[in-house]
């Protein structure tokens, strides 16, 4: 049955074959995705032998054939291709940044704004994972995030939809490479579809509403671009939309996931009975709730159920009672061989376990080598008063926290694969960029938290987080010691990895209490004090940025994350890093995204106190402490005067733009020039700004370049309120600058 064609005829071909020659119970086997930790029966290789899988997640530690090797998951592909029709498995796992070679998280890989180093740490991700037999990840996750509460905004690109999307097509391309049926490439899964990253109250899992506007404006684009880029499948979100959980959202999976592998989430398919849905009219078989929601998601287009068992085992009786049609079943089972064969797994079933590469590509150098510069590129400055960059002639240096020798939460959540032995501290990273002609000792100072109810979540799937049996005043006193004697003191302060990721929503987004206290009393001591940041997420810092001299976001940056952060202390590099989330001054004023509209009252900056406009809250700020887009860099880039090669457009025309930008600071280093659009005036209420474009420039001190951009009406678009995308002429107004807030702009008008 090889084929190795992937041209539409002879694959439709070789389908209609397949499919013609499969029982309904191997059409359902297909269309039944289960992990390997959870037996279908007795016997997961039995089932797989009887026709019963189409595919298996799996790789967490417990299960009972990891992916550690390629032989790993062999035994699984040899019992599929023992099974009557022989039809191999697909083989997912969630690989999110990176696989065995831990690169930053993805909200940190996005503020390098550097696409093509996005694609690369995707590729490498990709040939790690292959190497081992997997042919899909789940994975880009694309879901705008605007709600630094929410766990799992470490897992997207930010807040902005125009970002977002540039992101979503570098990972795509990165993943699936050029041809899926290379031996290193893997099926991409673009999730969670859609409006996931918007749950209320920043509760994981929790629902929606929102204008279907904002739905097309904001969430849909970068799946959009995510499919364009030719992902070939897609995961369902668990939460509902405006009422409508996105596993029987007929609407939306047809408009925008023809084509493209539909698979649920995990169990997403039987919690739709906990959402309190039934059929189409309101209706439920309350012995068997199960069965009328397998039915329903079939019908609203989700192909593969993952871990609901539902189409299974329940589809026959639909279909024998006329609720499913063939048609839709063969659709479905279609899909999940469509896959199969652009993997080439028909062709050659073996061809990604291959010992020989997993030697080459598995921790490959180069891989570190590359994860150490997207770590230091992923870094955001966030202040600093002139501590920055520590000399390595300082005869001693303190380096506090909780997270200062940590080589596990360093790796950040969705790491399953990435051995900490294989991370390097930032202890250690401070170590081999200074030698040993500087004095360098380390205490914990105190615990990640004290909140013993967030440790045992933590926890919860396994011992993760340590707390030392020391009392907290113990360890306190041994850190302010040390730091009483050293020259600098670095604090490597934050979240565990656990804070973030699925399920870790937090109320208070600042650093956990007991670790400021630590940094009130180092700050205290009187030493220059560097706070070096590891989180998830967007954090709250007004104490530390009035009171703390140099403030670095490093995120959870993964197996090299400490050399990297070393380059950056002591200047060996620069850093570039810019945010692409907001970042509030409290928690209070989330969502707080750059691009929020204006109102009728938005106050001015002259109107002081502001009382009866939009900016003012009684007891503090209205703006971000933290612009999106912002990040310092250690030398100076001055900006020139904006020029557009014409001020009055017509229709088609292009708009080409450009600013002069001179690093006037000390350093080489790379400065991200942004454009932002504003359309004032509009049929609707449109928002303040949208990132429309971005250049990332390196330039040598003293050094000018030019950044060069190009708009066409297609950035004026929007969705009117019968969702048609539209431009309406007249003026807008265009920014461009370091970041959302500090812009220069000018005027044009483009017409009809
Ligand atoms: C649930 C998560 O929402 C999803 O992102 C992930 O891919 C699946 N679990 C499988 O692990």
């Amino acid at each position: 049955m090889g084929t190795d064609s992937t041209s539409k005829t002879a694959m439709d071909e070789f389908l209609d074959g397949l499919l013609a020659r499969m029982t309904l119970a191997e059409k359902l086997g297909q269309i039944n995705l289960v992990t390997s930790n959870v037996p279908v029966g007795d016997n997961i290789l039995a089932d797989i032998r009887a026709g019963k899988v189409g595919g298996i997640l799996g790789g967490l530690d417990k299960i009972s054939f990891g992916v550690n090797g390629p032989d790993g998951l062999r035994p699984a592909q040899e019992a599929a291709l023992q099974s009557r029709l022989g039809i191999p498995l697909l083989l997912a796992f969630d690989v999110i940044h990176g696989h065995q070679s831990v690169f930053p998280i993805p909200l940190a890989l996005s503020c390098t704004w550097d696409m093509e180093r996005i694609r690369a740490t995707a590729r490498a991700a990709a040939r790690e994972a292959s190497a081992s037999g997997l042919n899909w990840v789940f994975s880009p996750m694309v879901d705008i995030g605007r709600d630094p509460r929410w766990g799992r905004i470490a897992e997207g690109a930010g807040e902005d939809p125009y970002l977002g999307s540039a992101v979503a097509r570098a990972m795509v391309h990165g993943l699936q490479g050029d041809d899926l049926s290379a031996p290193d490439s893997v099926m991409a899964c673009v999730k969670h579809f859609v409006g996931y990253g918007a749950p209320e109250a920043g509760r994981d899992y929790n629902n929606a509403d929102m204008s279907p506007t904002r739905l097309h404006d904001v969430y849909l684009p970068p799946f959009k671009a995510a499919v364009e880029a030719g992902a070939a499948s897609a995961m369902m979100s668990f939460s509902a939309v405006n009422g409508m959980p996105s596993h029987a959202d007929a609407e939306l999976l047809g408009a925008f996931l023809d084509g493209v592998l539909k698979v649920s989430d995990f169990d997403g398919i039987p919690e739709l009975i906990a959402h309190g849905l039934g059929d189409e009219a309101g209706q439920i078989d309350e012995a068997d709730p199960l069965q009328t929601l397998s039915e329903r998601a079939l019908r609203a287009g989700v192909q593969m159920d993952m871990m609901g068992w539902g189409f299974l085992t329940r589809l026959e009786k639909a279909l024998a009672e006329g609720r499913v049609s063939q048609d839709q079943i063969d659709a479905a089972c279609r899909a999940v061989l469509e896959a199969k064969v652009k993997l080439g797994l028909f062709a050659d079933p073996f061809a990604r376990f291959d010992s020989d590469r997993a030697k080459r590509d598995v921790l490959a150098p180069e891989y570190a080598a590359a994860a150490r510069e997207a770590a230091a590129e992923s870094c955001v400055l966030l202040k600093n008063d002139g501590v920055l960059p520590l000399s390595k002639t300082l005869g001693s240096i303190a380096v506090i926290g909780p997270l200062a020798a940590d080589t596990r939460n360093i790796t950040g959540p969705w790491a399953f694969q990435g051995d900490p032995a294989h991370s390097v501290s930032v202890l250690d990273g401070i170590r081999a960029a200074v030698g040993s002609g500087v004095k360098v000792r380390h205490a914990k100072g105190a615990n990640i938290t004290e909140n013993r109810r967030m440790v045992e979540l933590l926890n919860f799937a396994g011992p993760k987080v340590e707390i030392d049996p020391r009392p907290p005043a113990e360890m306190m006193a041994e850190a302010i010691a040390i730091a009483q004697e050293s020259d600098a003191v670095v604090a490597v302060l934050g979240e565990a990895a656990e804070m973030s990721g699925e399920a870790a929503s937090r109320l208070d987004i600042g650093i956990p209490d007991n670790q400021r206290d630590l940094l009130k009393a180092l700050v205290a001591t009187g030493k220059k004090v560097v706070l070096v940041l590891m989180h998830g997420r967007p954090l709250t810092l007004p104490w530390e940025n009035d009171h703390v001299p140099a403030i670095l976001a490093t995120w959870f940056g993964g197996h090299q994350a400490g050399p990297a952060i070393a380059d950056l202390l002591f200047g060996d590099k620069v850093p570039s890093g810019k945010l692409t989330t907001s970042w509030p001054h409290h928690v209070g004023q989330v969502p707080i995204p750059y691009d929020r509209a204006t109102t009728g009252r938005p106050g001015n900056a002259l109107e002081d106190p502001g009382k009866y406009t939009t900016r003012c809250y009684l007891d503090g700020a209205s703006e971000p402490l933290f612009p999106f887009g912002f990040g310092l860099s250690y030398s100076h880039f001055s900006y020139g005067v904006p020029q557009a090669d014409k001020v009055e457009l017509h229709g088609d025309d292009v708009l080409n733009l450009s600013v002069a930008v001179t690093n006037a600071g000390p350093y080489a280093g790379q400065e991200i020039v942004q454009l932002y659009l504003t359309d004032p005036v509009a049929s609707r209420v449109r928002p303040s700004k949208q990132l429309r474009g971005f250049v990332k420039l390196s330039l040598q001190p003293g050094e000018t370049q030019e950044a060069r951009f190009t708009l066409t009406t297609s950035d004026l678009e929007f969705h009117d309120g019968k969702l048609n995308r539209v431009w309406e002429p007249g003026r807008f107004v265009i920014g461009i600058g370091p970041n959302s807030r500090d812009l220069q702009s000018l005027d044009i008008r483009w017409n009809k």
